[in-house]
């Protein structure tokens, strides 16, 4: 690739973002050309490829393949979809499969089978490789951002390319270029950042919605929770930048947006000028075009009234709420620094139900955080029965290294955990089935998503609520709200009719 000239380059590259990233996809673009100009040469690319789809790839200015691999929560889907937005503009194109020209694990560590998983993969992609050994290995997202977990893969895994973290996805054109250019690992880790860089490419995967960050990081150390050590200090994005992405979004066709951070309730108390969340929805509620509003997640320590009041009063926040109780007992909340007790989280459910009713309350919840006893575990179970959330994400505690309740004595035997695990699935699942047909036989709005995956004809949407819906339609429809009559319940998801106008 000698026709490069490196020096030149590195003089030429802007300091200011996103010119600065806009000039390194460009710079891929170049070298990725270069390399498949190679394989074509060499034979390789018609092996990989063959020789109709080299045509079809060169008219379309496409020079590889991508894969990415998402772990973890919306957060990361989000950044995959900014990721893949660059690389698409890199001149690689999606492929299904890890047999691609890049590969990327964007990963989560927010429970220990979150990892195990990545190295399981990085297995399978090492025997890849060493068929295809211009193919790049790339990870990035929170477990990255654990110097351990890098120093492993230095050590066991070194066929790896590129390794970044949750602070400078901006960067991977940059890091692709060095990785390019030089002959050894790139390892980009920030420990933290101040920098929000917008104007980005991003992706969606989805025409018609979209997740859109308010908010970064996350300042409530839960004592369980290794996200504010991984995602770093809450930063959150200037309310006009916001509500420009939006504005964009909906020029382009999005009905329904998801409003993303881990910790939504707190939104603007760190900016310049502080705004709350609630003043944040009722300005987005004002753009035309945007029929749903979605947010996550919410902290209840945080859930204000003035939340409840708008959410009350709009038109367009779907009547869904995530509000992760994680405990039940007010001990067990206290030792994981929840900063709420059972009896408030009861009231707190109780005011939004009133306040917004048919509301659709969702939760996650912990099973055997150190020190609980069966008798904590009895006062989850009756928060369950009593709230009657629509669904809830159990899962089993997680020591995480490095977080305080990793330190914690009276960790809770596997055994007494897995038992109370199982029947804590019974008792959601089956209160879950009762309530989340509460709109059978009636008319429903239903955002239609997709074809549906089972029967031919047929068409998947989603209500308001969130609770997914079945119905014969023609394909025109995907992307449009239309009004649907639910007529049959099967528990988590309904059958039926589309009424026309
Ligand atoms: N162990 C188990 N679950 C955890 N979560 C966060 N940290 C842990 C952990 N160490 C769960 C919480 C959180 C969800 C995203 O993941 O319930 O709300
Ligand atoms: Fe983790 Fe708690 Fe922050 Fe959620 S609010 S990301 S559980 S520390």
């Amino acid at each position: 690739m000698k026709h490069f000239d490196f020096n030149k380059i590195y003089e030429e590259a802007p300091g200011k973002e996103p010119e600065r990233q806009l000039y390194f996809i460009r710079q891929v673009k170049a070298l990725f050309k270069a390399r498949f100009q190679f394989m074509i040469d060499s034979g390789e690319a018609k092996r990989q490829f063959g020789e109709e789809q080299i045509k079809e790839m060169l008219e379309k200015e496409i020079y590889g393949t991508f894969h990415i691999e998402t772990y973890g929560c919306q957060m990361n889907a989000k950044d995959s979809e900014k990721l893949q937005a660059i690389l698409n503009q890199a001149g690689l194109c999606e492929a299904e499969s890890e047999a691609a020209s890049f590969v990327l694990y964007n990963t989560c560590t927010v429970r220990e089978n979150a990892n195990q998983k990545v190295y399981g993969h990085l297995g399978f992609v090492h025997n890849l490789k060493k068929k295809n050994p211009s193919m790049l290995v790339a990870l990035c997202g929170c477990m990255m951002q654990e110097p351990d977990v890098v120093e492993k893969i230095k050590k066991d895994y070194k066929f790896v390319d590129i390794i970044f973290g949750t602070h400078n996805i901006f960067k991977l054109a940059e890091l692709i270029f060095n990785r390019l250019t030089e002959d050894h690992m790139t390892i980009d880790v920030w420990e933290g950042t101040t920098e929000i860089v917008e104007d980005l490419p991003s992706k969606r995967k989805y025409p018609f919605k979209s997740g859109v960050n308010i908010m970064f990081g996350c300042n409530n150390f839960c004592s369980y929770c290794i996200v504010p050590y991984v995602r770093g200090r809450e930063r959150s994005r200037k309310p006009e930048e916001i509500l420009r992405e939006i504005e964009k979004l909906a020029s382009e066709g999005v009905v329904e947006i998801m409003l993303l951070g881990q910790n939504v309730n707190s939104y603007g108390k760190t900016l310049d000028n502080p705004i709350t969340f609630a003043q944040l929805l009722e300005q987005v509620e004002q753009i035309p075009g945007i029929e749903r509003i979605r947010f996550m997640t919410s902290h209840p320590k945080d859930l204000s009234d003035q939340l409840i009041e708008v959410m009350k009063n709009s038109k367009k926040i779907c009547l869904h709420l995530h509000l992760p109780m994680q405990s039940g007992s007010s001990r067990i909340l206290k030792a994981m620094n929840r900063r709420y007790t059972k009896e408030q989280y009861l009231q707190l459910a109780e005011k939004i139900k009133k306040a917004v009713p048919g509301i659709s309350l969702t939760t996650d919840i912990i099973v055997g955080f150190p020190g609980e006893t069966e008798e904590d575990f009895q006062d989850t179970l009756d928060v369950v029965r009593k709230v009657r959330f629509d669904s809830a994400f159990t899962f089993i505690y997680s020591k995480r290294t490095g977080t305080p309740a990793a330190a914690m004595e009276n960790q809770v035997p596997e055994p007494v955990v897995k038992d109370r695990f199982d029947r804590l699935l019974k008792e959601v699942q089956t209160i879950a089935g009762k309530v989340s047909g509460r709109d059978l036989h009636t008319v429903q709005k239903v955002l239609t998503e997709e074809e549906d995956s089972h029967l031919k004809g047929w068409l998947t949407g989603r209500l308001s609520n969130n609770t997914v819906v079945h119905f014969p339609g023609d394909p025109s429809l995907i992307g449009k709200i239309t009004d649907v009559y639910l007529e049959e319940s099967k528990g988590f998801y309904y059958m039926g009719s589309q009424v026309k106008a």
